[in-house]
Protein backbone atom coordinates (compact mmCIF):
# COMPACT_ATOMS: atom_id res chain seq x y z
CA UNK A 1 0.00 0.00 0.00
CA UNK A 2 1.32 3.52 -0.80
CA UNK A 3 0.74 6.83 1.45
CA UNK A 4 0.78 10.00 0.77
CA UNK A 5 0.33 12.17 3.53
CA UNK A 6 -1.43 16.02 2.91
CA UNK A 7 0.22 18.20 5.43
CA UNK A 8 -2.29 20.40 6.91
CA UNK A 9 -1.58 20.83 10.85
CA UNK A 10 -4.69 20.19 12.48
CA UNK A 11 -6.11 19.09 8.73
CA UNK A 12 -3.44 16.66 7.60
CA UNK A 13 -4.39 13.31 6.45
CA UNK A 14 -3.93 10.30 4.15
CA UNK A 15 -4.09 9.45 1.25
CA UNK A 16 -4.12 5.36 0.90
CA UNK A 17 -3.49 3.49 -2.56
CA UNK A 18 -3.67 0.24 -3.26
CA UNK A 19 -5.74 -2.84 -4.16
CA UNK A 20 -8.30 -3.99 -2.38
CA UNK A 21 -8.39 -1.47 -0.05
CA UNK A 22 -12.30 -0.96 -0.03
CA UNK A 23 -12.46 -4.37 2.18
CA UNK A 24 -10.33 -2.28 5.00
CA UNK A 25 -12.61 0.91 5.10
CA UNK A 26 -13.97 -0.05 8.38
CA UNK A 27 -10.62 -0.78 10.50
CA UNK A 28 -9.25 2.19 8.30
CA UNK A 29 -12.33 4.23 9.64
CA UNK A 30 -11.39 2.92 13.42
CA UNK A 31 -8.23 4.33 13.33
CA UNK A 32 -9.53 8.04 12.51
CA UNK A 33 -11.82 7.96 16.25
CA UNK A 34 -15.08 8.79 14.77
CA UNK A 35 -18.45 7.71 15.73
CA UNK A 36 -20.15 5.02 15.22
CA UNK A 37 -23.23 6.20 13.25
CA UNK A 38 -22.00 6.72 9.70
CA UNK A 39 -23.42 7.50 5.68
CA UNK A 40 -22.08 6.30 2.84
CA UNK A 41 -23.06 8.37 -0.38
CA UNK A 42 -22.95 7.05 -3.63
CA UNK A 43 -24.46 6.77 -7.12
CA UNK A 44 -26.65 4.83 -9.35
CA UNK A 45 -23.39 3.50 -11.33
CA UNK A 46 -21.14 2.73 -8.23
CA UNK A 47 -23.57 1.68 -5.41
CA UNK A 48 -24.68 -1.45 -7.26
CA UNK A 49 -21.30 -2.52 -7.23
CA UNK A 50 -19.30 -1.54 -4.33
CA UNK A 51 -21.84 -0.31 -1.70
CA UNK A 52 -22.59 -3.73 0.10
CA UNK A 53 -18.82 -4.45 0.22
CA UNK A 54 -18.46 -0.67 1.80
CA UNK A 55 -21.36 -1.29 4.03
CA UNK A 56 -20.09 -4.92 5.29
CA UNK A 57 -16.21 -3.50 5.78
CA UNK A 58 -17.62 -0.62 7.87
CA UNK A 59 -20.21 -3.21 10.23
CA UNK A 60 -17.32 -5.74 10.69
CA UNK A 61 -15.73 -2.69 12.28
CA UNK A 62 -18.57 -1.82 14.36
CA UNK A 63 -19.79 1.07 12.69
CA UNK A 64 -23.65 1.24 11.47
CA UNK A 65 -23.93 2.66 7.95
CA UNK A 66 -26.39 3.70 6.31
CA UNK A 67 -26.08 3.59 2.40
CA UNK A 68 -27.30 7.24 0.72
CA UNK A 69 -27.92 6.76 -3.40
CA UNK A 70 -27.80 9.86 -5.90
CA UNK A 71 -28.69 9.46 -9.35
CA UNK A 72 -25.26 9.36 -11.47
CA UNK A 73 -23.71 12.24 -13.36
CA UNK A 74 -23.00 15.62 -13.53
CA UNK A 75 -27.01 16.69 -13.02
CA UNK A 76 -26.97 15.41 -9.38
CA UNK A 77 -24.10 18.12 -8.31
CA UNK A 78 -27.31 20.10 -7.04
CA UNK A 79 -28.94 21.58 -4.03
CA UNK A 80 -31.90 19.30 -4.68
CA UNK A 81 -29.64 16.33 -4.20
CA UNK A 82 -28.09 17.83 -1.32
CA UNK A 83 -31.31 18.89 0.35
CA UNK A 84 -32.39 15.34 -0.19
CA UNK A 85 -29.09 13.57 1.53
CA UNK A 86 -29.79 16.04 4.60
CA UNK A 87 -33.60 14.95 4.91
CA UNK A 88 -31.94 11.19 4.57
CA UNK A 89 -29.36 12.17 7.28
CA UNK A 90 -31.91 13.65 9.92
CA UNK A 91 -33.74 10.58 9.23
CA UNK A 92 -31.38 8.22 9.99
CA UNK A 93 -30.64 10.31 12.88
CA UNK A 94 -26.75 11.55 12.63
CA UNK A 95 -25.17 13.41 14.81
CA UNK A 96 -21.94 15.37 15.60
CA UNK A 97 -19.49 12.49 15.64
CA UNK A 98 -20.79 10.83 12.97
CA UNK A 99 -19.37 11.30 9.44
CA UNK A 100 -19.73 10.69 6.09
CA UNK A 101 -17.96 8.21 3.42
CA UNK A 102 -18.36 9.46 -0.34
CA UNK A 103 -18.05 6.37 -2.65
CA UNK A 104 -17.55 7.28 -6.26
CA UNK A 105 -16.77 9.90 -8.40
CA UNK A 106 -16.23 13.36 -8.36
CA UNK A 107 -19.36 14.02 -8.52
CA UNK A 108 -20.44 12.70 -5.27
CA UNK A 109 -16.83 13.31 -4.15
CA UNK A 110 -17.61 16.82 -4.49
CA UNK A 111 -21.30 16.58 -2.97
CA UNK A 112 -21.17 14.54 -0.41
CA UNK A 113 -18.24 16.48 1.13
CA UNK A 114 -20.49 19.56 0.70
CA UNK A 115 -22.78 17.73 2.33
CA UNK A 116 -20.57 16.81 5.09
CA UNK A 117 -19.38 20.71 5.38
CA UNK A 118 -22.32 21.81 5.83
CA UNK A 119 -24.22 19.49 7.86
CA UNK A 120 -24.54 19.91 11.49
CA UNK A 121 -22.38 22.89 10.71
CA UNK A 122 -19.92 20.54 9.73
CA UNK A 123 -19.74 16.51 9.49
CA UNK A 124 -16.11 14.47 9.27
CA UNK A 125 -15.47 12.69 6.13
CA UNK A 126 -13.55 9.82 4.45
CA UNK A 127 -13.47 9.99 0.54
CA UNK A 128 -13.34 6.23 -1.47
CA UNK A 129 -12.88 8.03 -5.35
CA UNK A 130 -14.02 5.35 -7.66
CA UNK A 131 -12.39 6.84 -10.86
CA UNK A 132 -9.33 7.71 -12.06
CA UNK A 133 -9.84 11.45 -11.75
CA UNK A 134 -11.32 11.31 -8.31
CA UNK A 135 -8.83 9.14 -7.35
CA UNK A 136 -5.82 11.41 -9.05
CA UNK A 137 -7.30 15.20 -8.42
CA UNK A 138 -10.96 15.61 -6.78
CA UNK A 139 -10.81 13.45 -3.62
CA UNK A 140 -7.37 15.29 -2.66
CA UNK A 141 -7.68 19.05 -1.73
CA UNK A 142 -10.52 19.65 0.31
CA UNK A 143 -12.44 21.57 -2.46
CA UNK A 144 -16.38 20.63 -2.53
CA UNK A 145 -19.26 22.08 -4.00
CA UNK A 146 -22.22 21.69 -6.51
CA UNK A 147 -23.69 23.55 -9.40
CA UNK A 148 -26.07 26.16 -10.17
CA UNK A 149 -27.57 26.90 -13.61
CA UNK A 150 -25.51 29.86 -13.50
CA UNK A 151 -22.82 27.70 -13.49
CA UNK A 152 -20.70 24.93 -12.26
CA UNK A 153 -18.85 24.78 -8.75
CA UNK A 154 -20.42 27.96 -7.96
CA UNK A 155 -21.21 26.93 -4.19
CA UNK A 156 -19.00 24.88 -2.57
CA UNK A 157 -16.56 25.29 0.84
CA UNK A 158 -12.97 24.08 1.64
CA UNK A 159 -13.49 20.72 3.91
CA UNK A 160 -10.53 18.64 4.12
CA UNK A 161 -11.78 14.70 4.23
CA UNK A 162 -10.24 12.87 7.21
CA UNK A 163 -8.76 10.17 4.63
CA UNK A 164 -8.53 8.98 1.00
CA UNK A 165 -8.87 5.76 0.04
CA UNK A 166 -7.64 4.74 -3.36
CA UNK A 167 -8.50 1.46 -4.12
CA UNK A 168 -7.20 0.53 -7.74
CA UNK A 169 -10.12 -2.36 -8.02
CA UNK A 170 -12.71 -0.21 -7.95
CA UNK A 171 -11.42 1.38 -11.68
CA UNK A 172 -11.65 -2.15 -13.14
CA UNK A 173 -15.15 -1.57 -14.17
CA UNK A 174 -14.53 2.30 -15.16
CA UNK A 175 -15.59 2.68 -18.67
CA UNK A 176 -12.94 3.58 -20.81
CA UNK A 177 -13.83 6.49 -22.21
CA UNK A 178 -14.49 7.62 -18.32
CA UNK A 179 -10.88 6.48 -17.34
CA UNK A 180 -9.18 8.45 -20.59
CA UNK A 181 -10.70 11.49 -19.37
CA UNK A 182 -8.61 10.81 -16.32
CA UNK A 183 -5.50 10.67 -17.90
CA UNK A 184 -5.79 14.20 -19.11
CA UNK A 185 -5.39 15.03 -15.15
CA UNK A 186 -2.44 12.83 -14.99
CA UNK A 187 -0.88 13.58 -17.80
CA UNK A 188 -1.22 17.55 -16.33
CA UNK A 189 0.79 16.57 -13.20
CA UNK A 190 3.61 15.95 -15.55
CA UNK A 191 3.12 19.33 -17.40
CA UNK A 192 2.69 21.35 -14.36
CA UNK A 193 5.04 19.76 -12.07
CA UNK A 194 7.37 16.90 -13.56
CA UNK A 195 8.78 16.05 -16.07
CA UNK A 196 10.28 12.87 -15.27
CA UNK A 197 6.02 11.65 -14.82
CA UNK A 198 5.78 13.34 -18.32
CA UNK A 199 8.75 10.66 -19.36
CA UNK A 200 7.42 7.82 -17.65
CA UNK A 201 3.99 8.53 -18.73
CA UNK A 202 5.46 8.53 -22.93
CA UNK A 203 7.14 5.46 -21.81
CA UNK A 204 4.50 3.61 -19.73
CA UNK A 205 1.18 4.82 -21.80
CA UNK A 206 0.73 1.22 -23.27
CA UNK A 207 0.82 -0.25 -19.86
CA UNK A 208 -1.48 2.57 -18.49
CA UNK A 209 -3.95 2.12 -20.81
CA UNK A 210 -4.21 -1.97 -19.59
CA UNK A 211 -4.86 -0.66 -16.42
CA UNK A 212 -1.79 -2.40 -15.00
CA UNK A 213 -1.73 -2.40 -10.86
CA UNK A 214 1.68 -1.76 -10.54
CA UNK A 215 2.29 1.08 -12.89
CA UNK A 216 -1.29 2.79 -12.03
CA UNK A 217 -0.12 2.16 -8.19
CA UNK A 218 2.88 4.49 -8.99
CA UNK A 219 1.27 7.02 -11.09
CA UNK A 220 -1.78 7.57 -9.06
CA UNK A 221 0.60 8.10 -5.76
CA UNK A 222 3.01 10.45 -7.52
CA UNK A 223 0.10 12.36 -9.16
CA UNK A 224 -1.54 12.54 -5.27
CA UNK A 225 1.94 13.58 -4.21
CA UNK A 226 1.98 16.47 -6.28
CA UNK A 227 -1.51 17.48 -5.60
CA UNK A 228 -0.54 16.80 -1.80
CA UNK A 229 2.38 19.52 -1.99
CA UNK A 230 0.47 22.01 -4.13
CA UNK A 231 -2.20 22.09 -1.38
CA UNK A 232 0.16 22.02 1.07
CA UNK A 233 1.81 25.37 -0.16
CA UNK A 234 -1.41 26.74 -0.89
CA UNK A 235 -4.42 25.31 0.70
CA UNK A 236 -7.31 28.13 -0.57
CA UNK A 237 -5.85 29.21 -4.07
CA UNK A 238 -4.06 32.20 -3.33
CA UNK A 239 -1.31 31.70 -5.91
CA UNK A 240 0.17 28.08 -6.06
CA UNK A 241 -2.53 26.32 -6.66
CA UNK A 242 -3.80 27.83 -9.95
CA UNK A 243 -1.56 26.02 -11.73
CA UNK A 244 -3.37 22.85 -10.68
CA UNK A 245 -5.80 24.63 -14.10
CA UNK A 246 -3.72 24.07 -16.87
CA UNK A 247 -5.71 23.65 -19.45
CA UNK A 248 -8.75 24.54 -17.93
CA UNK A 249 -9.19 28.27 -19.19
CA UNK A 250 -10.19 26.93 -22.45
CA UNK A 251 -11.34 23.51 -21.55
CA UNK A 252 -13.99 24.95 -18.99
CA UNK A 253 -15.30 27.82 -21.83
CA UNK A 254 -15.43 24.23 -23.83
CA UNK A 255 -17.53 22.48 -21.63
CA UNK A 256 -19.78 25.25 -21.01
CA UNK A 257 -20.39 26.21 -24.51
CA UNK A 258 -21.02 23.02 -25.42
CA UNK A 259 -23.77 22.95 -22.25
CA UNK A 260 -21.67 19.89 -20.55
CA UNK A 261 -22.61 17.13 -22.77
CA UNK A 262 -20.61 16.64 -25.81
CA UNK A 263 -17.19 16.62 -24.24
CA UNK A 264 -15.94 14.59 -20.56
CA UNK A 265 -14.31 17.36 -18.54
CA UNK A 266 -10.66 15.49 -19.10
CA UNK A 267 -11.66 15.52 -22.66
CA UNK A 268 -12.71 19.61 -22.58
CA UNK A 269 -9.25 20.03 -20.11
CA UNK A 270 -6.51 17.85 -23.26
CA UNK A 271 -7.84 20.21 -25.59
CA UNK A 272 -7.59 23.05 -23.34
CA UNK A 273 -4.26 21.70 -22.50
CA UNK A 274 -2.97 21.37 -26.16
CA UNK A 275 -4.41 25.04 -26.61
CA UNK A 276 -2.47 26.48 -23.87
CA UNK A 277 1.14 24.55 -24.96
CA UNK A 278 0.64 26.86 -28.06
CA UNK A 279 -0.22 30.15 -26.03
CA UNK A 280 3.19 29.28 -23.97
CA UNK A 281 5.53 29.17 -27.10
CA UNK A 282 3.95 32.64 -28.28
CA UNK A 283 4.29 33.88 -24.74
CA UNK A 284 6.92 32.21 -22.57
CA UNK A 285 8.92 30.93 -25.21
CA UNK A 286 8.04 26.95 -24.76
CA UNK A 287 10.13 24.72 -27.52
CA UNK A 288 7.59 23.65 -30.68
CA UNK A 289 9.04 19.76 -29.86
CA UNK A 290 7.59 20.21 -26.11
CA UNK A 291 4.37 21.47 -28.02
CA UNK A 292 4.20 18.49 -30.26
CA UNK A 293 5.17 16.05 -26.86
CA UNK A 294 2.65 17.45 -25.33
CA UNK A 295 -0.06 16.86 -28.26
CA UNK A 296 1.27 13.43 -29.13
CA UNK A 297 0.90 12.09 -25.89
CA UNK A 298 -2.86 13.07 -25.14
CA UNK A 299 -3.43 11.95 -29.14
CA UNK A 300 -1.87 8.13 -27.79
CA UNK A 301 -4.05 8.32 -24.74
CA UNK A 302 -6.96 8.24 -27.38
CA UNK A 303 -8.26 11.90 -25.93
CA UNK A 304 -9.23 15.04 -28.23
CA UNK A 305 -6.40 17.33 -28.88
CA UNK A 306 -8.16 20.33 -31.49
CA UNK A 307 -11.13 21.82 -32.25
CA UNK A 308 -13.28 22.24 -35.43
CA UNK A 309 -14.63 26.00 -34.60
CA UNK A 310 -16.57 28.08 -37.28
CA UNK A 311 -16.42 31.89 -36.52
CA UNK A 312 -19.61 32.17 -34.14
CA UNK A 313 -19.04 29.20 -32.12
CA UNK A 314 -15.26 30.58 -31.92
CA UNK A 315 -16.47 33.68 -30.47
CA UNK A 316 -19.15 31.71 -27.94
CA UNK A 317 -16.00 29.82 -26.66
CA UNK A 318 -13.91 33.59 -25.91
CA UNK A 319 -16.83 35.22 -24.19
CA UNK A 320 -17.50 31.82 -21.93
CA UNK A 321 -13.90 32.39 -21.23
CA UNK A 322 -14.44 36.10 -20.09
CA UNK A 323 -16.98 34.87 -17.54
CA UNK A 324 -14.99 31.99 -15.92
CA UNK A 325 -14.59 32.24 -11.90
CA UNK A 326 -10.94 32.88 -12.65
CA UNK A 327 -11.26 35.54 -14.56
CA UNK A 328 -10.06 39.06 -12.77
CA UNK A 329 -10.24 42.83 -13.95
CA UNK A 330 -11.79 41.37 -17.60
CA UNK A 331 -8.55 40.17 -17.85
CA UNK A 332 -8.31 36.37 -18.60
CA UNK A 333 -5.29 34.92 -16.60
CA UNK A 334 -3.84 31.48 -18.05
CA UNK A 335 -1.20 28.79 -16.63
CA UNK A 336 1.66 28.65 -19.12
CA UNK A 337 4.38 26.08 -19.65
CA UNK A 338 7.63 27.58 -20.25
CA UNK A 339 9.04 23.66 -20.46
CA UNK A 340 7.69 20.59 -19.64
CA UNK A 341 7.08 20.39 -15.73
CA UNK A 342 7.22 24.00 -14.93
CA UNK A 343 4.95 26.10 -15.30
CA UNK A 344 3.92 29.79 -14.45
CA UNK A 345 0.44 31.02 -13.34
CA UNK A 346 -1.17 34.67 -13.53
CA UNK A 347 -0.06 35.25 -17.01
CA UNK A 348 -2.21 37.83 -18.51
CA UNK A 349 -2.87 36.81 -22.30
CA UNK A 350 -4.53 39.10 -25.02
CA UNK A 351 -7.36 37.35 -26.57
CA UNK A 352 -5.90 37.97 -30.10
CA UNK A 353 -3.45 34.93 -29.35
CA UNK A 354 -6.24 32.61 -27.64
CA UNK A 355 -8.27 33.30 -31.10
CA UNK A 356 -4.73 32.04 -32.69
CA UNK A 357 -4.59 29.08 -30.49
CA UNK A 358 -7.94 27.83 -31.20
CA UNK A 359 -6.62 27.96 -34.93
CA UNK A 360 -3.78 26.95 -34.82
CA UNK A 361 -1.80 26.15 -38.57
CA UNK A 362 -1.34 22.38 -39.32
CA UNK A 363 1.28 20.66 -37.25
CA UNK A 364 4.02 18.25 -38.14
CA UNK A 365 2.05 15.79 -36.66
CA UNK A 366 -0.74 15.76 -38.93
CA UNK A 367 -0.85 12.67 -41.71
N1 LIG B 1 -13.08 19.04 -5.94
C1 LIG B 1 -12.12 19.11 -6.83
O1 LIG B 1 -11.01 19.52 -6.54
C2 LIG B 1 -12.42 18.65 -8.21
C3 LIG B 1 -11.37 18.49 -9.13
C4 LIG B 1 -11.67 17.98 -10.39
C5 LIG B 1 -12.99 17.67 -10.72
N2 LIG B 1 -13.98 17.85 -9.80
C6 LIG B 1 -15.37 17.51 -10.12
O2 LIG B 1 -15.41 16.11 -10.36
C7 LIG B 1 -16.53 15.83 -11.20
C8 LIG B 1 -16.11 14.85 -12.26
O3 LIG B 1 -15.69 13.66 -11.64
P1 LIG B 1 -15.67 12.28 -12.42
O4 LIG B 1 -14.99 12.46 -13.71
O5 LIG B 1 -15.17 11.26 -11.48
O6 LIG B 1 -17.20 12.08 -12.80
P2 LIG B 1 -18.40 11.21 -12.15
O7 LIG B 1 -18.36 11.23 -10.70
O8 LIG B 1 -19.63 11.70 -12.83
O9 LIG B 1 -18.07 9.74 -12.66
C9 LIG B 1 -18.10 9.46 -14.04
C10 LIG B 1 -19.06 8.31 -14.36
O10 LIG B 1 -18.48 7.07 -13.95
C11 LIG B 1 -19.38 6.38 -13.07
N3 LIG B 1 -18.49 5.62 -12.18
C12 LIG B 1 -17.80 6.09 -11.13
N4 LIG B 1 -17.00 5.14 -10.64
C13 LIG B 1 -17.20 4.03 -11.39
C14 LIG B 1 -16.65 2.73 -11.38
N5 LIG B 1 -15.68 2.40 -10.53
N6 LIG B 1 -17.11 1.84 -12.28
C15 LIG B 1 -18.06 2.19 -13.19
N7 LIG B 1 -18.61 3.42 -13.26
C16 LIG B 1 -18.18 4.33 -12.37
C17 LIG B 1 -20.22 7.44 -12.45
O11 LIG B 1 -21.44 6.94 -12.00
C18 LIG B 1 -20.39 8.40 -13.63
O12 LIG B 1 -21.40 7.91 -14.49
C19 LIG B 1 -17.00 17.17 -11.75
O13 LIG B 1 -18.20 17.52 -11.12
C20 LIG B 1 -15.89 18.13 -11.37
O14 LIG B 1 -16.36 19.44 -11.14
C21 LIG B 1 -13.71 18.33 -8.56
ZN1 LIG C 1 -9.76 19.21 -13.99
Amino acid sequence: MGIVNVALGKRSYDIKIGTGLLYRLGAECAQLGLGTRCAIISDTNVAPRFGTTAQKALAKSGFAPALITIPAGETAKSLKTVEACYNQLAAQRLERKSFIVALGGGVVGDLAGFVAATYLRGLPFVQVPTTLLAQVDSSVGGKVGLNLKAGKNLVGAFHQPRLVLCDLRTLVPLPMREYRAGLAEVIKYGIIYDARLFQHLERDLPKLLRRDPRTLAAVVARCCEIKAEVVRQDETESGLRAILNFGHTIGHALEAISHYGRYLHGEAIAIGQVAAARLSTEILGLPAPDVDRIERIFQRAGLPTRLELNAPQRKKLLAAMQLDKKVSGGEVKFVLARGIGAVEFGQRVPMAAVERSLNPQPSTLDP
